[in-house]
């Protein structure tokens, strides 16, 4: 496999190295693969003054897979939107024609006391949200800032973005997410304001007609609002979410809170075509960049959601699964997971003992 490593900055090398290192003891196990190390976000900013250079897109594109750390400076927040780090993230997208992202949020039994809800809440818990990426106000134009010309409320500044989808957006996510949900529990919820949103009605539409291809799979229509409810009081009773851009990225978020921490959900992005990226569902933390502290298991997890879907190597990615588990029960625990009576450890000493309990063949 040939993948395209972003580390990006802040955390993001620390994740990676050790997600490296755990992809490397695979090797004995018959995978293969050689790394091209790209650069993007604020470290791209400072070299060449752009958050996304061609060259990175160029190394992407020959890439069977992209390995994504963290890219965002929030002591690049003064900049102008298109010069922000975190630019490079749906710029990356849009190159890659990413249309698809998948956050799997699961809650293992040793780690159910770390949830903000009670273990009974959460204990088994395994979500899958699949979030549209290439539309919404994302996307959509016209989009920008003016000075309103006429009265009523002439002078004043405006700023503008569109909310748009066209139906096969919305079809060829959909199908992603029935198709999740027909290898899951064969539910799907679909999360929308279609009370409100002309784009939200179309996709009630579009998948309600998709709907009649998956008849063993049960659709329930939710609102946004009610829907953020529910993933906080009974997240068990959700299993595949699909929704839009914008309220993908908050439940995704949200979703991934319920585990206590963002250190340990990991999501996948899809296309038409090769390459497709896998990242941790946190940013680059530099509040404790560089200090051995962060959490590497969202990085290790993306790593094992490649091995899956770009390598369709299920048994590498049960592998790392089950060692991630087994230090776990070990107790072994970075600052952000730590509670008395578990061990405290860094960024490497999780890593390491992640890579070497996959064993020899
Ligand atoms: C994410 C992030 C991005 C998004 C930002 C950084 C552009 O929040 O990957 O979820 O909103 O999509
Ligand atoms: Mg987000």
């Amino acid at each position: 496999m040939k993948i395209a490593v972003i580390a990006g900055n802040g955390i993001g090398p620390e994740v990676i190295a050790q997600s490296l290192q755990v992809l490397r003891a695979l090797r004995p196990f018959g995978f293969e693969f050689s790394i091209e190390a790209a650069l993007a976000g604020a470290s791209a900013f400072e070299q060449c003054a752009n958050p996304l250079p061609e060259s990175t897109v160029n190394i992407a594109m020959q890439s069977d897979a992209v390995l994504f750390g963290a890219v965002d400076d929030a002591r690049c927040d003064h900049l102008d939107r298109a010069l922000r780090p975190e630019q490079a993230i749906p710029g990356l997208r849009k190159q890659l024609g990413l249309y698809a992202s998948l956050r799997q949020v699961k809650i293992e039994p040793e780690l159910a006391s770390l949830s903000p809800l009670t273990p009974e809440r959460v204990r088994g818990l395994d979500l899958l949200i699949v979030r549209e990426l290439s539309g919404d106000v994302y996307m959509g134009t016209p989009r920008g800032r003016r000075v309103i010309a006429d009265a009523p409320g002439g002078g004043e500044r405006e700023g503008f973005d569109t909310m748009r989808y066209c139906e096969s957006e919305v079809r060829r996510v959909a199908q992603i997410a029935f198709d999740a949900a027909r290898a899951r529990s064969k539910c799907l919820y679909r999360v929308d304001k279609a009370n409100v949103l002309e784009t939200s009605r179309l996709w009630r539409q579009v998948v309600t007609e998709l709907g009649k291809d998956y008849p063993d799979i049960a659709v329930t229509h939710q609102y946004a609002d009610n829907a953020s409810v529910q993933t906080i009081v009974q997240p068990m009773a959700f299993d595949t979410i699909v929704t839009g851009n914008l309220f993908g990225d908050l439940l995704s978020d949200a979703a991934s809170a319920l585990t206590g921490s963002v250190g340990l959900a990991a999501s996948a992005m899809f296309g038409s075509t090769r390459p497709s990226l896998y990242e941790a569902g946190h940013g680059s933390a530099l509040n404790i960049a560089g200090q051995d502290r962060a959490n590497p298991i969202a990085c290790i997890r993306a790593a094992t959601l490649m091995l899956r879907h770009a390598g369709g190597r299920h048994d590498l990615a049960n592998r790392i699964e089950a060692s991630v588990q087994q230090v776990s029960r070990q107790g072994l625990r970075t600052a952000d997971i730590y509670r008395p009576g578990t061990r405290l450890v860094g960024t490497r000493q999780m890593g390491e003992p992640i890579a070497c309990s996959i064993g020899q063949p």
